[in-house]
């Protein structure tokens, strides 16, 4: 399949339909047409079967062709291929969700697959005291894959010590978000496409700020150390925190980042420079939350550069302001909106669906 013959998959009528209402919206043609071919089939096919716990469990060239999948995902009205048909996808969250729970759930039903909803797990067996390796091993003969959030970081190798099936991780207490970072990255190169480039023009590349502790948000973190794979698209970090060590355990040794690294806990100096800045608001202390301190609130008439764009998991608190909805600098809605078509994309390679999609090269 030629370049030309990808392009025939865009269609501008299903883009408009599917793009957020409020905030910057983002094109998918654009990831699509640089790539100049199909998405990878040898590299998509390699995520039969496999699983996603944390950041490591996917390489950056796997990372840009579901990216490019999705593309095609959000571009074109799949579901009358039936991707998933008699697939059954087990959704078990035993922590509060909006976003990842009901858009990987949006995914499977789109593409005619079915889905086994737990959106309280408290209402499994553990409320009888059953364990979770048990209710892994349960899970084993009801579907096809498990995706779970616990608050528990431990809890997501609990589970997987009973499960057979693939298993993705949505979120294990101050542990990983991966998927979420996937969401996050599809954003940024549906914004800026060249950002995929090995060698990205030294003029486009990013002055990226966090505002938030990475290592005890896990939103924060797997977005971080997804970032390190698009270091030739990175200037500069700034990471904005009150706490003294933002990486924390895991994330302790900064040399790993091969880009600029600032620390600070002063906002309002390093604002007007950056490019791209991503907040959160919870973080997760043991058994408690913290919410970002009031000296870090982003608003209308905060200091943004004009381009800036400011990307956010969600759910928001005080720190992002409705002030900025209607603005070019809210990315995330865009974000949020992206992660149905991400998550599509890693449902069909994970279930080894990729042949019922025309745009895949073959394996
Ligand atoms: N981004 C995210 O994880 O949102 P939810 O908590 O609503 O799933």
């Amino acid at each position: 399949m030629t370049a030309l013959d990808v392009m025939r998959f865009v269609e501008p009528e299903v883009i408009a339909r599917r793009t957020n209402s409020r905030g910057v919206k983002l094109d998918p043609s654009g990831l699509i047409e640089r790539g100049r071919r199909p998405p990878a089939g040898p590299v998509l096919h390699g995520l039969a079967g496999r699983s996603i716990a944390e950041h490591g469990d996917l390489s950056r060239p796997e990372v840009i062709e579901l990216c490019r999948l999705a593309s095609l995902m959000e571009a074109n009205d799949v579901a009358i291929h039936h991707p998933l048909d008699g697939k059954v996808v087990i959704t078990a969250f035993f922590e509060a969700s909006t976003r990842t729970r009901l858009s990987f759930e949006s995914a499977v039903l789109r593409l005619d697959g079915k889905v086994l909803s737990v959106p309280d797990g408290r209402t499994t067996g553990t409320a009888k005291g059953e364990s979770l390796s048990d209710i892994g091993e349960m899970f084993n003969s009801y579907g096809d894959l498990v995706v779970m959030r616990h608050p528990e970081t431990e809890a997501a190798q609990e589970l997987t010590d009973g499960l057979d099936l693939p298993f993705i991780n949505a979120g294990n207490g101050s542990g990983e978000h991966p998927t979420q970072a996937l969401v996050d990255w599809f954003a940024l190169l549906k914004w800026r496409p060249e950002l995929a480039d090995p060698t990205v023009d030294p003029e486009r590349r990013i002055h990226l700020g966090i505002i938030g502790t990475p290592g005890n948000m896990r939103a924060v973190k797997s977005f971080l150390l997804r970032s390190i794979d698009f270091a030739p698209a990175i200037r500069k970090l700034t990471v904005i925190s009150e706490m003294a060590d933002p990486f924390g355990a895991g994330l302790n040794d900064p040399e790993r980042l091969d880009f600029e690294v600032e620390i600070t806990n002063e906002m309002a100096p390093v604002l007007p420079e950056l490019d791209v800045i991503y907040m959160n608001s919870i973080a997760l202390l043991g058994d408690s939350y913290q919410l970002l301190g009031e000296q870090y609130r982003l608003h209308a008439q905060s200091t943004l550069k004009p381009s800036a764009v400011i990307m956010h998991p969600l759910a928001r608190r005080d720190e992002l302001d409705t002030s900025l909805d209607e603005t070019q600098h809210n990315l995330y809605f865009a974000q949020a909106a992206g992660a149905t078509y991400l998550r599509q994309a890693l449902l069909s390679a994970i279930l080894q669906r990729l042949d019922r999609l025309p745009f895949v090269e073959g394996a």
